[in-house]
């Protein structure tokens, strides 16, 4: 039955054939094939298409605890699908995840992003891996290089090494070997790392991403906290931002996952309209029904300033990397597939925005009409 499923089933559905079932993941039995090759039943599609059906799809999220994988949790929960959680923070912190799936359909494994065993054990079960580990800072124990360059690296080899098919690794729009941000350059340096050791890994570039725990709209919301100036470089008239919604962004993971063309491909997800920084801050401040006074700050002084906040051991509200990184304009790529070629129509900051922005109203303007903040001029360079 199941060697019948395996051989009849579409290829966008991603059988895993997996030589050994870890009893935390198949806890019911495997079934056998004749070739001696074991295809758990949780993996075979089943079902209507909702959480209680099985996708066919068993995905390892690596940074599913972050601001954009509880989206790509939740999508794939509703679909029917096996995730495992490799995580290193304490259980309690997890509970938010419990409902995403059916009972039993999220897995939780310690990680440890040093430790090879601990990643070959996070992945062992599944024929998806998605590897949505990042950070915006570095810490005394992990720099740049380590997260973008060398975990990637790692969890590429280890998803190769384990036969799976399907790696999706999340890089940036604006990567570039030759960029003032070292987030940056060394997301370009990881890009190539994942590609080199696995040429067949979908590669994401999204925009910055905005959502409801995004560190974009928010970032700018919260700046009235300084007396409801807002600093720019250059006025924010010399940066141009394509920011993507966090909905779609997760969309497209999922959809390249059952794409079975989307293999080796590399994917902009920007959102539908272009807009100058200082236009887009005037309008999340528009929403927020905050007054907005930005002013021009040179780039050494502002660096300077960040370079304070940088010192908190614990999350720093801004970096010089930041700064750098917020006023770089999103790079074009009209070669690249986006949103679009994944079945995505990319909603609108208009459309969205209010869902981040109504908690940095007063209480009086909580209910008030999204008319009264005049949309964002867009620009098409
Ligand atoms: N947010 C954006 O605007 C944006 C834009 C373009 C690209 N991206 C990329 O998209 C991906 C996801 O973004 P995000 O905003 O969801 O990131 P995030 O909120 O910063 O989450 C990052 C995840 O990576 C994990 N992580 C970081 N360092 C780790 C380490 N040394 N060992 C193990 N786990 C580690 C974190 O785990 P803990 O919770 O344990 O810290 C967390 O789960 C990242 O690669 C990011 O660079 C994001």
């Amino acid at each position: 039955m199941a060697a019948i499923a395996l051989v009849s089933r579409p290829a966008n559905v991603l059988p895993k054939i997996c030589s050994s079932c870890s009893p935390a993941v198949l806890s019911a039995a495997c079934v056998s094939t004749g070739q001696q090759r074991k295809l758990h039943h949780a993996v075979i599609p089943k079902g209507k298409g909702g959480r209680s059906s099985s996708s066919g799809i068993a995905a390892t999220v690596f940074g599913a605890t972050g601001f954009l994988g509880r989206y790509v949790v939740s999508r794939l929960g509703r679909m029917g699908s096996q995730i495992v959680i490799p995580h290193r923070c304490d259980q309690y912190d997890l509970m938010y995840f419990r409902p995403m799936g059916d009972l039993g359909q999220i897995i939780f494994m310690e990680w440890d992003a040093r430790n090879k065993d601990s990643m070959k054990r996070a992945l062992e079960n599944s024929n998806v891996v998605i590897n949505l580990v990042g950070r915006e800072w570095e810490t005394r124990n992990y720099c740049f290089e380590d997260v973008f360059v060398s975990i990637p690296q790692q969890i590429a080899k280890a998803a190769r090494e384990a036969g799976i098919t399907k790696l999706v690794h999340m890089s940036h729009l604006n990567a570039d070997i030759r960029s003032q941000s070292k987030y940056l350059r060394n997301k370009a340096v990881g890009e190539n790392a994942v590609r080199d050791e696995f040429p067949e890994a979908i590669i994401m570039k999204p925009a910055e991403i905005y959502g409801r725990e995004d560190r974009f709209f928010n970032y700018f919301a919260n700046m009235r906290w300084f007396g409801n100036a807002v600093p720019l470089i250059g006025m924010g008239k010399k940066t141009v931002k394509q920011p993507v919604h966090v909905v779609d962004v997760a969309k497209a993971i999922i959809n390249a996952v059952r794409d079975p063309d989307a293999n080796g491909k590399t994917f902009q997800l920007v959102g539908p309209n272009r807009y100058l920084l200082h236009d887009l801050v005037e309008y999340i401040y528009a929403v927020a029904h905050r007054p907005f006074v930005p002013y021009p700050l040179p780039r050494p002084l502002y660096h300077l300033a960040a370079k304070f906040f940088a010192m908190n051991p614990f999350e720093p509200w801004t970096t010089p990397d930041k700064i750098d990184r917020f006023h770089i304009t999103d790079m074009k790529y009209p070669g690249l597939p986006g949103l679009e070629d994944l079945g995505i129509t990319p909603s609108t900051v208009e459309q969205k925005a209010i869902e981040i922005l109504r908690r940095h109203r007063r209480f009086r303007y909580l209910e008030a009409d999204l008319e009264d903040a005049k949309p964002a001029k867009t620009v098409n360079y």
